[in-house]
């Protein structure tokens, strides 16, 4: 143990960080952060990150742009929003690179005519009124601000310009979005910094990239895997250095069992093994934590988590009696296939053991949306082996709690108390 990482305090919220990006705690990923950082580097070159969610792009990308010392802004996407909505938004992240130019990491100037277009659209924008589309208001786009002039204030700022979660985009708008990136390799010419980092799920690079052929050649595609089972460990080991704490082996070693690959599960299940011995910053001493507190951080995040596992249960489940009965059956198959990953093929016969006129057609139809972002990606497709599994293990005991009891087409409420005791022989299996 280093001194200097002990005579630092640092608070448990900054170390785990389940619903944030790690930062203090980041894990570098020396090999992927090799092809973003070249990506990066080329002038004209515009970025698409993909993979499962979880697998941790936007702490990359995050990290990654800091460590560059570039200019960034962010821009999130969802379900619905339109390429107009974020032009607008970027337009409006820019404000404080029109405002101030001294405050940012990578030095720039901006000549005055180009400010004064800026402020001129910008009062525009504020003045012009909005207009409603399917029930929620919407900024009208000025007719100065087209996305080639957004390129131009952005490369001015040499600012780079993050799309997280472009996946959500409408597909009809989707072909904007690739006409924006070909604004941004032609704006290189006058500005090599300026880009586009667009996120998305796994397998949506395509969705972008495949309307304009002539651009495909200045993007580049990186796939983001979930991160490994060293990455994970090194989560949790490098946490409870910095909080001066140490946890035993089988304690590191079932947590990580438990993550299932997903950081934010491992920084929820050691934020609560610290909070429980009354750990909120670093250390004096150096603190073991053993095994004994696993149990209730499992109970606590299940239990945090129950609304939102019923939900999504729901959304998956409901709409069409087709859908219902399908998803259901689905769901079950792989459930009771008792293993952690099964192949289309295992699920199909397990399905004719329960109805042997099932139509293969279907499973074909209902299995895929389960994998993708519409259900959260209940179930993770490997596209390597081919395999499926529960992307969340604990969400897994709940629906297979939760398939028990449907009545009709009515889910039951599951009783947490009762999800809690049988967790262990529910998940055991993967063991
Ligand atoms: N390299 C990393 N080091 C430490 N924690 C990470 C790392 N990558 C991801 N995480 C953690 O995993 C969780 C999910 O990461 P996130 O970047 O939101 O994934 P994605 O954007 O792919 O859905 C977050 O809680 C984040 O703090
Ligand atoms: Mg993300």
């Amino acid at each position: 143990m280093n001194f200097l990482s002990i005579s630092k305090k640092y608070y448990l919220e900054s170390v785990f960080t389940p619903t944030k990006s790690a930062k203090l705690n980041y894990i570098e990923r020396p090999e992927i952060e090799i092809s973003v950082t070249r990506a990066l580097k080329i002038p004209g070159n515009q970025v698409i990150l993909y993979g499962h969610s979880g697998g941790g792009k936007t702490t990359l990308i995050r990290n990654i742009l800091e460590k560059q010392k570039r200019n960034y802004i962010v821009t999130s996407c969802i379900i619905g929003t339109t390429v107009n909505e974020l032009i607008i938004n970027a337009f409006d992240k820019l404000n404080p690179y029109y405002t101030s130019e001294s405050n940012y990491k990578s030095s720039y100037k901006i000549s005055s005519t180009l400010k004064a277009s800026y402020f001129k659209i910008e009062s525009n924008l504020s003045t012009e009124t909005s207009e409603e589309v399917s029930h929620r208001q919407v900024r009208v786009l000025p007719v100065q601000l087209t996305f080639e002039r957004l390129a131009n204030f952005l490369g001015a700022a040499e600012c780079v310009w993050v799309i997280e979660d472009f996946h959500k985009v409408d597909d009809t708008e989707k072909q904007k979005l690739s006409d924006i990136m070909k604004a941004f390799i032609d704006i290189a010419n006058d500005y090599e910094k300026v880009k586009i980092v667009a996120i998305g799920a796994v397998a949506s690079a395509r969705e972008v990239v495949s309307y304009s052929p002539d651009i495909k050649l200045r993007i580049a595609e990186i796939p983001v895997p979930l991160l490994n089972e060293n990455e994970i460990r090194e989560i949790i080991t490098n946490g409870s250095r910095l909080l001066n704490v140490s946890f035993e082996e089988n304690l590191i070693r079932d947590t990580i069992f438990y993550s299932n690959s997903l950081g934010s599960l491992t920084h929820q299940l050691c934020y609560s093994h610290c909070e429980q011995m009354g750990i909120e910053k670093t250390s004096r001493k150096n603190i073991k934590i053993g095994n004994n507190v696993l149990k209730k951080s499992i109970e606590g995040y299940v239990s945090q988590k129950s609304d939102t596992f019923q939900q999504k249960l729901d959304r998956a489940l409901k709409q069409r009696k087709a859908k219902f009965e399908n998803v259901k059956l689905i769901l079950s198959a792989v459930i009771h296939l008792k293993k952690d990953e099964v192949t289309y093929n295992e699920i199909l016969n397990k399905i004719k053991q329960w109805e042997p006129e099932y139509p293969q057609s279907n499973l074909t139809v209902y299995l895929k949306p389960l994998t993708t972002n519409e259900n959260e990606e209940i179930l993770r497709h490997d596209e390597n082996s081919g395999k499926y599994s529960f992307s969340d293990p604990f969400f897994k005991a709940f629906c297979a709690m939760a398939l028990e009891r449907i009545e009709g087409e009515q889910t039951i409420e599951i009783n947490i108390k009762e999800l809690i005791s049988r967790l262990e022989s529910i998940i055991g299996e993967r063991k």
